[in-house]
This record gives structure tokens, sequence and C-alpha cells, in this order.
């Protein structure tokens, strides 16, 4: 879909053609021109800034600055002093006055990444900002009035989050007014290729390289089976990755799903009570999530350990995993972890 504004502003491109995105392009179209909030829902990686920025300059305040900020990387106090601004000597070390985000965004669009974050306090004061457009600066009296709209973003479930008592309804309600859905990229398998080819390109010219290659029969399978859990932003690493590791002017066959994987790479230490608590790779997955992608993710990465381990022969790696020689060859079929080269793979 072009870009109806003219090049110079900061959108960058959306590439994708599957029903599911061209129908949120379409939503998004449609909720740019309204002078409401939007919430923007999606799993990590999967664009949600990318439809912020489309929000702010399909909107009558493309003119004016859209303004960013994560909530999740600041403490309660920081966050406050960072919407809202602070007064000359509103606390130890605030030696000047500091524009808020809010100020800073007036007549453009605010973009809160990782809403859920917030503190009940402070989405106290941000409702506020939003419904009357008044907040007064950190140690300041005299109230402020901008002109904002607020597109907040989040991967977590905000109904939850208020059925859980850490989330305000009502600032819910008032952000909901409509609420756009960036499905995952394992929902749009279409679109995997023209995006990794679009990312192999850039990578190739930055580079230095005179031309992108192209990607054997193996890889694409491999690229359109696996299941994404970091969406667009791991096919970008992954894609990159897999580009750099390959000589230039040659086809990419092989994809680094997982950087570290090596035969060298040392053994995680286990501590004593270790089995009394939750394995360290099963606590670093955050709820909620998609136990089959989880699950197929961990099948992935133990199989590539066991084919490093073993030096790509199929034949002794299958037993590093328990299987035997066919059970590996589904598990490489099922993920697409099948080389095209057809010799020398039987047992
Ligand atoms: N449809 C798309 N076309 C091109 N690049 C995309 C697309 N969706 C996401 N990206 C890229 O993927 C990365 C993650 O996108 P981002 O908007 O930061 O995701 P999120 O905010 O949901 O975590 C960025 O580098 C972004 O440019
Ligand atoms: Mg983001």
């Amino acid at each position: 879909m072009p870009d109806p504004r003219p090049s110079g502003t900061e959108t960058t491109a959306m590439l994708g053609e599957s029903t599911a995105f061209l129908d949120l392009l379409e939503h998004t179209s449609r909720v740019a021109a309204v002078n409401k909030p939007v919430l923007v829902i999606g799993e990590r990686g999967t664009g949600k800034e990318l439809i912020a920025a489309r929000l702010h300059y399909l909107s009558s305040r493309w003119e004016a600055p859209l303004v960013k900020l994560n909530c999740a990387t600041l403490t309660e106090a920081l966050l406050e002093t960072e919407l809202f601004g602070h007064e000359a000597g509103a606390f130890t070390g605030a030696s000047r006055r500091h524009i808020g985000r809010f100020e800073q965004a007036h007549g453009g669009t605010l973009f809160l990444d990782e809403l859920a974050t917030v503190s009940l306090r402070v989405q106290e004061k941000i409702l506020r900002a939003v419904e009357y457009g008044q907040f007064e600066r950190v140690g300041g009296s005299e109230t402020l009035s901008v002109d904002v709209r607020i597109v907040g973003a989040t991967n977590g479930d905000l109904p939850a989050a208020v059925r859980a008592g850490t989330f305000r309804a009502d600032l819910l309600d008032r952000l909901a007014f409509d609420v756009l859905t960036v499905p995952p990229l394992r929902a749009r398998t279409g679109d995997v290729m023209q995006l990794a080819e679009h990312f192999a390109v850039n990578i190739s010219r930055e580079l230095g390289r005179d031309l992108f290659a192209g990607f054997s029969e193996s890889a694409r399978a491999a690229l359109v089976r696996y299941p994404w859990p970091g969406n667009v932003r791991e096919l970008k690493n992954v894609v990159e990755r897999s580009v750099h590791r390959t000589p230039a002017d040659e086809p990419v066959d092989t994809i680094v799903f997982d950087p570290f994987a090596s035969a060298f790479r040392p053994a995680v230490e286990t501590a004593p009570d270790a089995e009394q608590g939750t394995p360290p790779e099963q606590a670093s997955i955050r709820l909620p999530c998609d136990i089959k992608t989880e699950l197929a993710r961990l099948e992935i990465d133990l199989v590539q350990r066991a084919l490093v381990e073993a030096r790509h022969n199929q034949v002794e790696a299958a037993p590093l995993l328990g299987l035997g020689y066919h059970q590996l060859r589904a598990l490489l079929r099922k993920h697409g972890m099948v080389k095209s080269r057809r010799r020398r793979e039987g047992p």
C-alpha cells in the first residue's frame, strides 16, 4: 500500500500483503483520521511502533511532533517527570525546569509503549491529562493545558490487568476508543519471504555487497516454517545474521536461528537446589505465552544443538536427543530444517 505522505517524514514503509496485515493497515488508516486515543495491542516485535507512526502521519496532526516514551524502562518517579516534566527545585538535583513529553507532544501524538507497566498512581495522572488535557509539572502548582492524542501500546492483556487490579478500568475505557491488534508473524506466514528478502537486500547493501544472491529452497522452507516468537524483529535479526555468515555472491542456505549454537558452548551450571525452582529457560518465558510456539522453539533449539554437537551428522545427532534417525528426520521436516541436498543423508 503506498504511503500518502511525502518522503522525508519519519514513516518506515510497512511490508506485507497477507489479508490479516492489509486489514490492519486499512483499520489503521480509518482510525488515524479520528481524533481519539487508540490502543495498539500485539506481541513483541510485531510492528506496534510502526503502526503508531502510521496513525500519527495519517492524522491531521502529522506536521506536529510524534513523541515516544517506553514506560517499562523508567522507575515510577522518573516516568512521572518524563511524562509531565518538573519545575526547578522540585527535588534534589532538579536544577532546571524540565519539559515533559505531554508538553513536547502538544498538537501532536504521544506514543506510550509498554503501557501495562505503568503504576496506578501515574495512570491516574495520565487519565486526567487525557480526559481534560490538564496536568501540573512535578513540584509545580500551575495547571497546564495541552492538546495531545495518546496512542498506547502493550503486549499484555489490559482487560485482564483491570480484573487483577493493576490497571485502572476508567483509563482503559478512555484509551480503548479503538483497539488495533497486530497479528503475530506466524499468523501471516505469507509475509515472511517478502520481509526476509527486504531485510536481506538491506543488510547486503550495508555490508557493501553488490547484490543479494537469494535464499536456497531449504532456507526458504526453514524461514516459512519457523514460528517466529519474536516476530518481525526476530526475523530481521535472523536474516541479517544469516546473510552476514554467508559468503558474498552465494545464496543463503543456512539460517542461523540461534547465534549461540556451538559445539563449544559452555555447559549451563546448575545450582544444587535447581530441581526445586523453575529451570531458567522456562522462567524466562513470560506469561501469557503461546505454549505451542514455545515448545516448537525448544524443539528447534535442541535439534540445532544436537546437530552442531554431531557436526551435522544426523545419524549421530539422533541419539543425542533420544530419537531414532527417522524420528529426527520427521522433526527436521516439521520445522522446515531439511537441507535441499539429498546426498549422503541416509544412515
Ligand atoms: N510490516 C513491517 N514491514 C517492515 N518492517 C517491519 C514491519 N513490522 C515490523 N517491522 C520492523 O520490525 C522491528 C520491530 O518493530 P516494532 O514496531 O519496534 O515492534 P514492536 O513495537 O511491536 O515491538 C522494527 O525494526 C521494524 O522496523
Ligand atoms: Mg516496541
